[in-house]
């Protein structure tokens, strides 16, 4: 980010001390996912933060010089990876979830060639499978697909997702993602973001799984087709890694990032792992829960009291110790969640969870403190939380934990308000919960 000076020629000023952009009402963008009609990010729907007319209004906020380098080192479908890319800037993103980056990778590479190909691959494809009277349905399916579909739509999906596989084409990652992103369009029961709740009948958006599966190959085929990739003078990647490692951050050379446009998980919120496994599921990415944790949520940063463990919270403990009144705030809070819980018979361990979060954070700004260049600034949307009634102000956390990186804190500022969908429970907090920027400049 440049440095201005203000009107008096005396105090330095950044672009980023101006009032944050409001989010766009309405237009292209969900407030809280990707965008259903931008180009790239219309391919498959992820939790994502913000959308993509927001992402570019930040980052147009950062005053880049054209052809910058952006990071996101929670990266996931790349909302921020693709405004970059519209902006002219290059784009590292670094996302824990593969099955994520591998998306996101998609979105933001060289295509294979004419995209024309993916979409005759794929009308062939259905062509084939509408012409075989195959029951493509069997009894090792996990029990979560074949409760979500019709036996009938089931089979077709199936008989889908082999043709891909035995495809060899190369555009066979583009026709899985096509397919995975069918899947909650033809559902017969709730699958919502982020529950998946096969108990819960629902009329199917679309009946029928052909069509609409074409339909999502032909998106895919006009936004490759409009998009200029004869202009290689920018780069666009993700890594499928953990952002606390430094080996993640690899193809990013220190100082070398103009800025960040990022949204970590929340504390106590879902688990990106939990909430894709209807699509991990179906392509047989993962078959059982264990080895979902083995596997797919491994490098992800503890949020939520399922991924916590007893030796993680000790060793993420001793890590803070390091973060002198931080460390004192979070130990703080770990002893009333722990006193919290056992009040209760079953209570949740987020006395674990709540150490292992921000010792993780900490790595992560600490990491970000390295890759981004001097003077140049990191946007954070981030939500609060209160388990048990604690209020834990994530947001205003890493902004000290992030002084001690090599950050300062520029602005936190209230963006929307959280936690209404629970508003009707009376046995829960009243306390208002909101999600909030930070705004950190790298000094
Ligand atoms: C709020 S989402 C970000 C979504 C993103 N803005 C987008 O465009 O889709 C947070 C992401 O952080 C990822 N994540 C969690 N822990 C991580 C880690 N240690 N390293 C990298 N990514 C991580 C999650 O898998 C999730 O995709």
């Amino acid at each position: 980010m440049q440095q201005t000076t203000d009107e008096s020629g005396t105090e330095p000023t950044t672009p980023l001390d101006s009032a944050v952009p409001q989010e766009p009402g309405s237009g292209r963008g969900r407030s809280h996912g990707t965008s259903s009609s931008e180009p790239f990010d219309r391919w498959f729907r992820y939790p994502a933060g913000f959308a993509s007319d927001y992402a570019s209004l930040l980052l147009g906020q950062l005053g880049l010089e054209p052809g910058s380098l952006i990071v996101d080192p929670f990266a996931g479908s790349a909302v921020t990876g693709t405004s970059a890319r519209s902006l002219g800037h290059s784009f590292v993103g670094i996302e824990a979830h593969p099955a994520i980056a591998e998306l996101a990778t998609i979105k933001l590479q060289q295509p294979p060639g004419d995209p024309a190909l993916l979409l005759e691959t794929g009308r062939l494809l259905v062509e084939k499978v509408r012409a075989d009277q195959t029951d493509h349905v069997t009894d090792d399916l996990p029990e979560l697909v074949r409760r979500c579909f019709t036996a009938e739509v089931l089979s077709i999906l199936i008989g889908l997702r082999e043709g891909i596989v035995a495809s060899g084409s190369p555009w066979t990652t583009y026709l899985k993602w096509g397919l995975l992103a069918t899947l909650r369009d033809v559902a017969s029961v709730r699958v919502g973001w982020p529950y998946q709740n096969p108990g819960m009948q629902r009329k199917p958006r679309h009946s029928d799984p052909f069509s609409r599966f074409v339909r999502r190959l032909e998106w895919m085929a006009e936004d490759i087709h409009n998009w200029d990739w004869a202009d290689r003078q920018q780069s666009h990647a993700v890594v499928a890694g953990d952002s606390t490692r430094r080996s993640s951050w690899e193809l990013i050379a220190p100082a070398s990032a103009a800025g960040c446009v990022s949204s970590p998980p929340y504390l106590n919120n879902f688990d990106y792992a939990d909430a894709t496994r209807l699509e991990l599921y179906f392509w047989g990415e993962v078959r059982t829960w264990a080895e979902m944790c083995s596997t797919v949520r491994a490098g992800m940063v503890t949020a939520t009291t399922q991924q916590s463990s007893v030796a993680a919270a000790r060793s993420a403990e001793a890590f803070l110790a390091q973060h002198g009144t931080v460390a004192d705030e979070v130990a703080d809070l770990a002893t009333k969640l722990r006193d919290e819980r056992k009040q209760r018979p079953r209570g949740k361990e987020y006395d674990r969870v709540v150490p292992e979060y921000f010792a993780s954070m900490s790595q992560i700004l600490a990491n970000l403190s390295l890759a981004l260049a001097t003077n140049s600034c990191a946007v954070w949307l981030v939500g609060d939380s209160a388990p048990y009634g604690v209020y834990i102000d994530t947001p205003g956390i890493i902004g000290r934990l992030a002084r001690e990186h090599g950050f300062g804190v520029k602005q936190d500022v209230k963006l929307r308000k959280r936690g209404q969908r629970w508003s009707g429970n009376a046995a829960r907090h009243n306390l208002e919960l909101s999600e909030r920027l930070i705004l950190l400049h790298r000094e």
